[in-house]
């Protein structure tokens, strides 16, 4: 069977704004407080990062990040509040596959602003975007078995556990389990405001 077409993303433009949040590409400015966020384990670990994170790793992250978008081949944005301008985390969708008309979805937000509902409402903009617009049929990712708040934030959007890939990764002398989350496009329910987190 010949192999499809590589999976490209349409023309999008950016910035993405949700109730509270601002979604666009990140900047070669940007570098700087992203390695800040990157300082804390608590932040890089669930993300599959276990080295200690350099502001050159950030500036490297923000070119290759806009050089694939510039290709259509992946999607990495940098989350903002919109208040007050702040930038506070990140949103991808990537390894888009052609043939299962899937992607992976990330994020993460920094600790000083977790419990407010920002991973669900920006994760649920990238979502909307990728069955809206980019016409994909699944998302999934994979969530380590030490990150319950994640597994809120998917079971939230309406992904479903799918099951575990035993020590898969590895972390210092220690294998741990992935545990992986997919989501179908009409499974998806979008982020809407919590009364109590209108102000928020
Ligand atoms: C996971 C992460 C993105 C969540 O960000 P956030 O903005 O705090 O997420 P939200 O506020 O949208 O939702 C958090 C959910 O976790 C729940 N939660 C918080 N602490 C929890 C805990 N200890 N156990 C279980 N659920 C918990 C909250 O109740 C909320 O669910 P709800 O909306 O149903 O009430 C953030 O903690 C983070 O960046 N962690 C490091 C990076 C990471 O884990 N990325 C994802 C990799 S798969």
């Amino acid at each position: 069977m010949p192999a499809p077409p590589p999976l490209r993303l349409p023309k999008l433009r950016f910035p993405l704004d949700t109730p509270r949040l601002r979604l666009r590409l990140p900047r070669p400015g940007d570098a700087a407080t992203i390695a800040r966020w990157f300082r804390d384990r608590g932040v890089t670990r669930p993300i599959g990062i276990w080295s200690d994170y350099t502001l050159e790793d950030a500036e490297e992250f923000v070119r290759r990040a806009r050089t694939r978008f510039r290709r259509g081949e992946g999607l990495q944005l940098v989350v903002i509040l919109r208040g007050d301008g702040r930038l506070i985390g990140g949103v991808g969708l990537t390894e888009l596959n052609p043939l299962k008309l899937e992607a992976h979805i990330g994020y993460w937000i920094g600790r000083e602003h977790w419990a407010h509902g920002y991973a669900r409402e920006a994760a649920s903009a990238v979502l909307d975007l990728a069955f809206r617009r980019v016409r994909l049929h699944r998302a999934h990712t994979g969530v380590f078995p030490f990150n319950p708040r994640s597994a809120a934030v998917l079971r939230r959007l309406g992904f479903v556990e799918e099951g575990r890939e035993r020590r898969s990764y590895r972390i210092g002398a220690r294998w741990v389990d992935s545990i992986r989350f997919g989501l179908l496009a009409d499974e998806f329910r979008p982020y809407a405001p919590d009364r109590a987190r209108r102000k928020g």
